[in-house]
């Protein structure tokens, strides 16, 4: 695909609009208030009649005045942006998560930005992230001294100095157990990530207690290692090798099991006939994918959604700075990877 670089015509009429820009001072000087009026009838504030604001609305529409937040933050000391830093933008879980933290910060007024740890020399009014454990030591040092308000994302409330926002990974784990068991599974793998991500242990950890305390208990294969697509393919390689009588795999995330199927695909296998397969994330390949993946849905969008609203309420709070843990639920959606021995 081609991509148009932008050609000197083009500068030059940014440069136009950016010159010609509204201020404040002309919606006052258009509008006939004074700059002090016009600004508490458009942050909505006290003290102005509805007449003043509808015209003051008015002439600030019809100039196209579009507010400075550089400016105003010199004033607030908020500068109205919220960074969120995520682990991995190939998986189409963050979007989601990413796409309900927008609606949110755009309700209260904030833009979102998406960046890496550069963003802690930046002014920003809060950060959603991921996990902690991404940054440096040194990093971590400098980001607890700068008080900047943080929600960790995808991690259980426990010994954490922050607040938090998390799926119920253990009943999920406990959820996908329980169904490969009604099907009939005795022989039954988990493939997952690194050990010292928290939402992948508490998974794993709901798995295997379901597993063991069920009436007939059973003892699964779990394997360890990359959190990804060539991660899952790699585990079930291995999986395969060593246990070919397994007859069901669940994976820590939707994007493991699809790496499962091309494993599986390769050494001549059919998803379900010959292997039963669940995922969790429930993201929207999951159902577009042959055949279709049964899957824990995590409710994402609305995880971004909750993170930045306590992210708002932080900055407004500045120093009280009240910890908060919101642990959301998950469900199974049944689709056709799985099936009944
Ligand atoms: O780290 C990303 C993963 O953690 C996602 O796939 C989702 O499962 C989240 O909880």
């Amino acid at each position: 695909m081609k991509i148009d670089k932008p050609n000197a015509e083009h500068l030059q009429l940014e440069t136009l609009a950016f010159a010609d820009a509204m201020t404040i001072k002309d919606v006052a000087r258009e509008s006939g208030f004074n700059i002090s009026t016009v600004s508490r009838a458009l942050n909505g504030s006290y003290g102005v009649n509805d007449q003043t604001r509808k015209h003051v609305m008015a002439v600030a529409a019809r100039l196209n005045y579009r507010p400075n937040r550089v400016a105003r933050g010199l004033v607030t000391g908020r500068s109205h942006s919220l960074g969120l830093i995520l682990s991995d933008i190939r998986n189409p879980f963050f979007a989601e998560v990413a796409r309900g933290a927008e609606d949110a910060a755009r309700g209260g007024k904030c833009d979102l930005v998406l960046c890496n740890q550069s963003l802690l020399e930046k002014r920003i009014d809060g950060i959603l992230m991921n996990s902690v454990s991404a940054l440096s030591q040194e990093q971590q040092a400098q980001l607890e001294a700068s008080a900047v308000p943080i929600v960790l994302l995808n991690r259980s409330p426990s010994k954490q100095r922050f607040s938090t926002v998390c799926a119920d990974n253990e009943s999920g784990g406990a959820l996908a157990a329980k169904y490969l068991l009604g099907l009939g599974h005795r022989r039954i793998a988990h493939l997952t990530g690194p050990r010292q991500h928290g939402n992948l242990t508490d998974r794993e950890r709901g798995f295997i207690r379901a597993l063991q305390t069920a009436a007939h208990p059973v003892q699964p294969t779990v394997l360890h290692g990359k959190f990804n697509f060539t991660g899952g393919a790699e585990l079930t390689g291995k999986l395969l090798d060593e246990h070919p009588d397994i007859t069901a795999v669940f994976a820590a995330n939707d994007v493991m099991a699809f790496g499962v199927v091309r494993a599986a695909l390769d050494r001549g296998l059919r998803i379900p006939e010959d292997l039963s397969l669940i995922g969790f994330d429930n993201i929207e390949f999951s159902g577009i994918v042959h055949p279709p993946l049964t899957t824990i849905h995590q409710p994402k969008y609305e995880m971004g959604y909750a993170a930045v609203e306590i992210l708002i309420r932080l900055a407004r709070e500045k120093a009280k700075q009240t910890l908060e843990h919101r642990l959301l639920g998950v469900e199974l959606i049944e689709r056709q990877s799985c099936r009944r021995l």
